[in-house]
């Protein structure tokens, strides 16, 4: 388990890896597997999923999926769906999760981010959470240099939408043929243009 104290006077040290996100999403994803399943749970988005490498603490990252996930299992409604969006970009990876059911309400979507906050609606279905969960969840990604937000319609959904910057940025595909090119320019005697000086 985490230790709370050492995130809150900020002794806690990131141990930065690069490693497959996709991977650490799916094994906390099985963890919920029988309730997923008890709930009738419609999962989308990871149909055609590819390995998507990130730089960040492995551990921590998991906590981080994890906790959204078990919430996002714990309020959707029965028989509804989460979703799974990544958006893989030269800087930075995004990620959204997204759950049917009640949503957040207006009033508390500001405050679900604090230390121990749980709506009315939330400590009538779960008696065991403390309201800790999005409070870890919104440091560590802070501490990656990430941001969190959550947005809800009522009855509709609820969504949490994160990224987490890389350590280095990824050459972009476009980058990736316009450096081949210069590669091959670089192989010819004279550059284009040079005749023109
Ligand atoms: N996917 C979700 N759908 C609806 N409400 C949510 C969702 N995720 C979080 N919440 C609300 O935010 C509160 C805080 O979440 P969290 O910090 O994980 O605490 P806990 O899970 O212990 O209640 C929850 O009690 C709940 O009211
Ligand atoms: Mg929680």
């Amino acid at each position: 388990m985490l230790d709370l104290s050492k995130i809150d006077n900020g002794e806690l040290k990131l141990n930065y890896q690069n490693f497959d996100f996709v991977s650490t999403l799916i094994s906390a994803l099985v963890t919920f597997e029988a309730e997923i399943e008890r709930k009738n749970i419609e999962i989308r988005g990871l149909e055609d999923m590819q390995s998507v490498y990130i730089d960040g603490d492995a551990d921590l990252i998991h906590q981080v999926v994890y906790n959204l996930i078990e919430n996002a299992v714990k309020f959707v409604n029965e028989n509804g769906y989460i979703q799974f969006i990544i958006n893989d970009l030269p800087d930075k990876t995004e990620f959204a999760i997204i759950n049917s059911g009640h949503g957040i309400d207006k009033n508390d979507l500001g405050l679900v981010f604090d230390k121990f906050y749980k709506t009315d609606k939330s400590r009538s279905i779960d008696k065991k959470g403390m309201g800790l969960g999005l409070y870890l969840v919104k440091t560590i990604i802070g501490l990656h240099g990430g941001k969190i937000t959550v947005s809800s319609e009522i009855n509709k959904y609820c969504r949490f939408d994160f990224y987490i910057p890389r350590k280095t940025p990824k050459k972009s595909r476009h980058e990736n043929k316009v450096s081949k090119l210069e590669n091959k320019n670089a192989k010819l005697p004279f550059k284009k243009g040079d005749s023109e000086k």
